[in-house]
């Protein structure tokens, strides 16, 4: 579906709710699967990820009742998950597909995963080989690199693993592998990656310590089920702080957005930058504190985005660079080389489709330097099936001279499904 937009007519101005945190959503339906007893989760976000995840839990026998945010999870530990008769699909979820094979590696029988072409471009090794030093049976494409996958699990043994990456995605791979596994299993990162998984393993009975950049727990621990609620996605919430702050004039209220200090970073880079922000209604007590935000627009300066700030807002680069188009002055990211390894390789989406909509953009080896300030131009473009590069175009039509007509607008529903209405009800 190609979806066009025009530039806005006016600020943009109101109140937006945004979804579930995709991380945290993940998260809640995975633990409370392999817990014992009931989970239910409120503020789940029924974006295509998370449900990918509940579709490949449904296949592994557990019960999921899931309507609109709301989800009950009925676990029954580790050894209640059952050999799926059909593949496992994880869509284009990348999350889903670490974790999943982290928990999969202490299940005593076969599983096949796959998913769609972006995720069989994704490299895996980064789990995989972990997973079976661990002593899980894994094999795919390129020696358990790309998918399919298939995994036989069994009883792991505990590792000490120095990640060349700061990822969560893979942190929590060997930490969930690693509660069934004998002994103690460590992650140490050479960044802190968001810490979600430490802090819901807590709430679900399971001691993780945490010291510095290493993670740690022991095998044989038993999850509780428990209740989740799960604040508003920050990575979300993203595209609408850009937007308010570029839109001359424009004011936008963000409600129960998720403040987790792992990931917000882009707070930090738009203060640095000169962006107008307040928070309301604070609560750093919950498990993951959340505030209220107020965004108002103001003239941005441009900024350098680098070094341990890259893991704290991996996710809003192409919203960030959609920010510096509009700042006075140049803006460079790097150390972001991950961005290759995304649902696209964002380095090549965000240059090559803000180059057409008439920015001065390099990439780099590591990131990418932007040129401000630019005039955007309307044209052809394309979100790649990326849904952050969809949602990144989209805010870019507000300011665009001409039409932006992004082709397959439809990959936002990923993680954002109503973000096109959202984007509407803020123009009076
Ligand atoms: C995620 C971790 C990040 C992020 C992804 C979600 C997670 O990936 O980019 O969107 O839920 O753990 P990496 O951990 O691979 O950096």
């Amino acid at each position: 579906m190609t979806k066009v937009l025009s530039k806005a007519t006016s600020s943009l101005n109101g109140v937006i709710q945004v979804p579930g945190d995709k991380s945290i959503s993940h998260r809640s339906v995975m633990f409370g699967a392999i817990a014992r007893g009931k989970t239910t989760v409120t503020g789940f976000l029924p974006g295509d990820d998370c449900l990918s995840t509940i579709a490949c839990f449904r296949e592994l026998g557990v019960t999921i009742t899931q309507n609109g945010d709301q989800v009950e999870v009925e676990g029954k530990g580790l050894d209640g998950l059952k050999e799926a008769r059909n593949v496992l699909d994880v869509g284009n979820s990348g999350t889903t597909m670490r974790l999943i094979l982290g928990i999969l590696a202490n299940t005593p029988f076969h599983s096949t995963l796959i998913g769609d072409s972006s995720i069989a471009k994704r490299p895996m090794q980064r789990v995989t080989k972990p997973l079976q030093s661990m002593g899980a049976k894994i094999d795919g494409r390129e020696e358990g690199n790309f998918t399919p996958l298939s995994i036989r699990g069994g009883q792991t043994k505990g590792i000490h693993y120095q990640s060349p990456v700061a990822s969560a995605q893979v942190k929590s791979s060997i930490l969930l592998a690693g509660l069934q596994a004998e002994g103690t299993t460590s992650v140490t990162e050479p960044e802190k990656s968001r810490d979600h998984t430490e802090r819901m393993l807590q709430a679900f009975g399971i001691e993780v310590k945490v010291d510095g950049l290493t993670a740690s727990l022991e095998g044989g621990q038993t999850l509780k089920g428990t209740h989740i609620e799960v604040p508003g996605d920050i990575s979300s919430a993203a595209f609408f702080l850009v937007a308010g702050a570029i839109v001359p004039g424009s004011r936008i209220e963000l409600k129960k957005v998720g403040m987790n200090p792992t990931r917000t970073g882009i707070i930090d880079v738009l203060q640095n930058m000169g962006a107008s922000i307040t928070f309301a209604n604070v609560n750093e007590d919950a498990v993951e504190p959340y505030a209220d935000i107020i965004i108002e627009a103001s003239q941005l300066k441009g900024t350098e985005v680098s070094g341990d700030l890259i893991p704290r807002l991996i996710d809003e680069i192409p919203i960030i660079a959609l920010a510096a188009t509009q700042a006075e002055g140049d803006t460079v990211i790097k150390d972001a080389a991950e961005l290759k390894v995304k649902e696209t390789n964002r380095i090549d989406t965000v240059v090559n489709e803000l180059t057409a909509l008439g920015v001065k953009i390099e990439a780099t080896e590591d990131g990418m330097i932007i040129r401000g300030k630019s005039t955007l131009t309307g044209g052809k473009v394309s979100s790649h099936g990326d849904h952050r590069i969809g949602m990144m175009l989209a805010v870019a039509s507000c300011l665009a001279e001409g039409d932006v007509e992004i082709e397959n607008g439809e990959a936002v529903t990923v993680s954002y499904p109503n973000f096109y209405e959202h984007l509407a009800s803020l123009q009076r």
